[in-house]
């Protein structure tokens, strides 16, 4: 029976692609008080300067490109039941191929009505406040900002429970619930840690593979190990 892999991937999996990480030196909260721009009371206080926030980083994402990370993840599909569950916002994990996403923090490419979060719309444009739906409803970005519910969580927990293997790449591990999801995996399944300046793992795995390299590198490493891994189980 096909093996399942879980992804818990980060900011440091665009890295690659041009889109800088939060947290690094040149990250993108700095020169930015996040909870002007990432936040329900930030939005209340100036909607402009959030719009513009994130139509700039929407304009970014349609210029660049998945990067050789995101496809070897995508390619590992055709040896595992793959769901890839992503803090990002990007759609890069999609681009490469991957077919099951979760985005935990929301999606840059959707709005959606301020009324009611279950009508959101595709949206690769800037958002402007004079923007309405069908409904003549208001618009914001589909983003889960700081202080807002994971609506996403709850079902992510499911697929990690599940999972023989989980690669967790290029996140932090600072902000929760994300972070405690690699709590979930089973004790005997196989977990990888890739990422340059890897965070500090407190929950113990009988199985737990730590790779200081970046995201492209480090599945370049890990790939053939995995496969013939996922054969032998
Ligand atoms: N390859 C892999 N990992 C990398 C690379 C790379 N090329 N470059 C940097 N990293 C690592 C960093 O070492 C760091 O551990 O990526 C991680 C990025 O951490 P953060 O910037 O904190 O991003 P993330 O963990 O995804 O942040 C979580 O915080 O601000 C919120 O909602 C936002 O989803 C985001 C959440």
């Amino acid at each position: 029976m096909e093996k399942k892999l879980v992804v818990l991937s980060g900011a440091g999996m665009s890295a690659e692609s041009g889109i800088n990480t939060f947290r690094d030196a040149d990250g993108i909260w700095e020169g930015h008080d996040v909870m002007e721009v990432a936040s329900p009371e930030g939005w209340n206080k100036n909607k402009e300067l959030v719009l513009d926030f994130y139509n700039q980083r929407r304009k970014q994402l349609l210029e660049v490109s998945p990067n050789e990370g995101h496809h070897i993840l995508a390619d590992l599909q055709n040896d595992f039941k793959m769901t890839v569950i992503t803090q990002n916002v990007d759609d890069l994990h999609e681009r490469a191929g991957s077919q099951n996403v979760i985005h935990l923090h929301g999606e840059l490419l959707k709005v959606r009505s301020v009324r009611d979060a279950k009508l959101t719309l595709d949206w690769t444009t800037d958002l402007t406040s004079l923007d309405r739906n069908d409904q003549g409803d208001a618009l914001r970005p589909d983003i889960v900002w700081f202080g807002e519910a994971v609506p996403e969580f709850e079902r992510a927990i499911d697929f990690v429970k599940e999972a023989d293997f989980v690669i967790v790449i290029g996140t932090s591990l600072q902000v929760y619930p994300a972070a405690s999801l690699m709590d979930y995996a089973p004790e005997e399944a196989v977990v990888y840690y890739i990422d340059p300046k890897p965070a500090p793992i407190a929950h113990s795995y009988q199985h737990l593979k730590i790779i200081p390299e970046k995201a492209s590198r480090g599945l370049k490493m890990i790939k053939e190990e995995i496969i013939s891994w996922g054969q032998t189980l």
